[in-house]
């Protein structure tokens, strides 16, 4: 049931830090121990420093020991289901399967279903580093 990662996504971007761009994401990953961690963007006045909302629910998982993305969830004000960016794509390959389900979602609760080998067909991963 991706209810409960869509109600923390929600809950985590109305407190987004999003002064510059005026667009707030949230992000949810449920992790293979069936915890979630939430994440929402945080901007900087050194518009390069800041971070996206699966950047931060990523570090929040990581932080509390888990390793092992199982769905991912994200949720943005914009009219269209947001993808997650070509950065966080990467990211979230590195601690996730291809067959990963990632929701895309509008506040108002439009609903996109894709996964993470769509977002990031042949990725770059640790198996590259053994030579
Ligand atoms: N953003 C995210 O947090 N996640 C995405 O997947 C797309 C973009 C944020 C970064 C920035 O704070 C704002 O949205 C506008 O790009």
């Amino acid at each position: 049931m991706s209810s409960d990662l869509r109600q923390q996504a929600v809950a985590v971007r109305s407190r987004a830090h999003a002064p510059y761009s005026k667009f707030k994401v949230g992000a949810a990953l449920r992790a293979a121990s069936g915890a979630i961690y939430a994440g929402c963007n945080v901007e900087n006045a050194a518009y390069p420093q800041g971070t996206c909302a699966e950047a931060g629910a990523i570090a929040a998982m990581v932080a509390a020991g888990d390793v092992k993305i199982a769905e991912v969830y994200v949720v943005a004000g914009s009219a269209a289901p947001v993808p997650p960016c070509g950065g966080c794509r990467q990211k979230l390959a590195e601690f996730g399967a291809g067959d990963v389900p990632v929701i895309m979602a509008t506040v108002e609760g439009v609903e996109q279903r894709t996964t993470l080998a769509e977002l990031l067909p042949g990725a770059f991963d640790a198996g590259f580093l053994e030579g």
